[in-house]
């Protein structure tokens, strides 16, 4: 496992103005003398704003060309040009609330590479799947089908997200966890590919999930919008496997 990267990343989804750009500040005072990677996953309108914040700045989502007649989206190139170095794709709340398919998918992480930006992939079962025990049969396909041919270590991550876990406080059992993310590494061309949980991650629960041996950190919703939160979970990791 030492090859393996470690991230605290956050994901603001459509929360924060101006205004909540001072947590960035203690967030990256705090990223300064840890060596697990914290990234934040910002609005668009936000992401030139935090660019010199000293946190490593993403998007939450990309159209797969570069410009168009696109009206209210946005591009790989100009999530770049603001001075993102990462991209959320396929987060389940782009699959379910703006119906995006594998295909679609993979065609925003071909764009996002091509960019030069790093994809956070997200894969997870609904909570209907998880309890007909269909978790390994729709992750498979989700990585078949949305992880494009030349994934690596360097231009992706992996975000293990059961649906039914986001924004719920439920989150599967740390066993679940480690057997869903052993299963996945098993399906990656590069064994180095980061791995994340993603479902409630919290200052109380991050030391039992990130302590888990597949598991490289966390992909976090809520708990990421104050540092007073997701400074905890980033030193959380950074303890847990030193
Ligand atoms: P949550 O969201 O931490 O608020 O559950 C996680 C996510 O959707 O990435």
């Amino acid at each position: 496992m030492g090859a393996r990267t470690r991230y605290a990343a956050g994901n603001w989804k459509m929360h924060g103005g101006c205004s909540e750009l001072s947590e960035l500040g203690q967030i990256s005072q705090a990223a300064a003398g840890l060596s697990v990677r914290s990234v934040i996953c910002l609005p668009a309108t936000l992401i030139d704003r935090a660019r010199y914040s000293g946190v490593m700045v993403g998007g939450q989502d990309c159209h797969p060309e570069s410009n168009g007649a696109f009206t209210g989206e946005i591009s790989a190139a100009m999530l770049k040009d603001a001075g993102a170095e990462y991209v959320i794709l396929g987060h389940s709340e782009r699959r379910v609330l703006h119906d995006e398919s594998d295909a679609l998918v993979k065609e925003k992480m071909v764009a996002a590479w091509s960019e030069g930006l790093t994809a956070i992939l997200c894969v997870g079962e609904s909570r209907d799947q998880y309890l007909a025990g269909e978790t390994q049969t729709i992750l498979r396909t989700q990585i078949e089908s949305s992880l494009a041919e030349g994934a690596n270590s360097n231009n992706t991550l992996i975000a293990y997200e059961p649906v039914w876990a986001i924004g719920t406080g439920l989150t599967p059992s740390a066993s679940e966890v480690q057997q869903v993310h052993f299963f996945l590494r098993n399906l990656l061309p590069d064994p180095d590919i980061s791995i994340l949980y993603g479902g409630s991650v919290k200052p109380g629960n991050a030391a039992q999930i990130f302590a888990l041996p597949d598991v490289d950190g966390g992909l976090v919703g809520g708990a990421s919008l104050a540092a007073a939160e997701f400074v905890p979970i980033m030193q959380v990791l950074e303890g847990v496997k030193t």
